[in-house]
């Protein structure tokens, strides 16, 4: 088993939801976690419980779309905590639409937040990991990585996407610098992520979802993440498919 107490973790999208939780099961682990998002009031309060509860954390204002961003926070947990050895690429948006009505900015938002954010972060702490010649990218995609729905045509292309990058990213840092990834593909997660729908039609599917199962709690990816980051150091936990038991499909 990996020890992932004294590591440094850095998560993105930690203001709320499936971030938010994983940061605080990171924490309990033992680790020092970078909890990085634009809310920094609520990452204000995440830390206060990290903090509560003896564990480390250092607030980072990021917005993932603006690589400058990116790249100051990066450095900035680098410098207070010394070393970067857990990435948790999670930030992302899931604004639902049919593509004829042309929500072509929700269309970009998501690509540019879901693909190149993800992208922009990769790139930011991958050169640390690679001097140190260890590390864990858990990249985040979603069923809608595996399966295309309707309405979720452009989410899906970039959870696609995600799945496509990590595991080709696994096959080139893994052996070569001693860096494992995981993509991680959730069913239906109960946050805020339903909250950003501005299709009324939608928006109802998602709510009647929520009345047919019993979602997962982000608290429950965060376990599966902890999993992963404390498997044995030979062992790369490549994909994880984590659903509700009442999900269907
Ligand atoms: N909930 C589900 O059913 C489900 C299922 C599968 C996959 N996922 C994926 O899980 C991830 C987390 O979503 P969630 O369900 O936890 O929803 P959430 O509660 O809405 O969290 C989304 C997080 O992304 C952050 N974010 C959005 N845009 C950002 C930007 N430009 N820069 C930095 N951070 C940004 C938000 O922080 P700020 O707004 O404070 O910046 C927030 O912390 C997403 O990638 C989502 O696609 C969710």
């Amino acid at each position: 088993m990996t020890n992932i107490s004294g590591k440094v973790a850095l998560v993105t999208g930690a203001s709320s939801g499936i971030g938010a939780a994983t940061a605080l099961k990171l924490a309990k682990a033992g680790a020092r976690v970078g909890i990085a998002a634009r809310r920094t009031d609520k990452l204000e309060a995440l830390k206060s419980e990290i903090v509560s509860m003896g564990g480390e954390a250092l607030m980072i204002a990021m917005d993932v779309v603006d690589a400058a961003s990116v790249e100051a926070g990066v450095k900035k947990l680098a410098d207070a905590f010394g070393s970067i050895d857990i990435l948790v690429n999670n930030a992302g948006l899931m604004p639902l639409s049919d593509v004829d009505q042309f929500k072509t900015n929700e269309w970009h938002r998501m690509v540019d937040v879901n693909v190149k954010g993800l992208l922009n972060v990769t790139a930011a702490v991958l050169p640390q990991m690679i001097g140190q010649h260890s590390g864990h990218i858990f990249n985040m995609s979603s069923i809608a990585g595996r399966k295309v729905f309707k309405g979720l045509s452009v989410y899906c292309a970039t959870k696609h996407a995600v799945a496509a990058f990590s595991d080709g990213l696994r096959m080139e840092i893994g052996q070569k610098h001693n860096i494992r990834v995981t993509c991680i593909q959730p069913g239906a997660v109960a946050t805020e992520l339903y909250d950003h729908i501005t299709d009324a039609r939608y928006r109802q599917q998602m709510d009647d979802l929520a009345k047919q199962m019993t979602f997962l709690q982000g608290s429950d990816i965060g376990d599966t993440i902890v999993f992963a980051a404390q498997a044995p150091a030979h062992v790369n936990v490549a994909e994880l498919f984590v659903l509700p038991v009442e999900q269907g499909w």
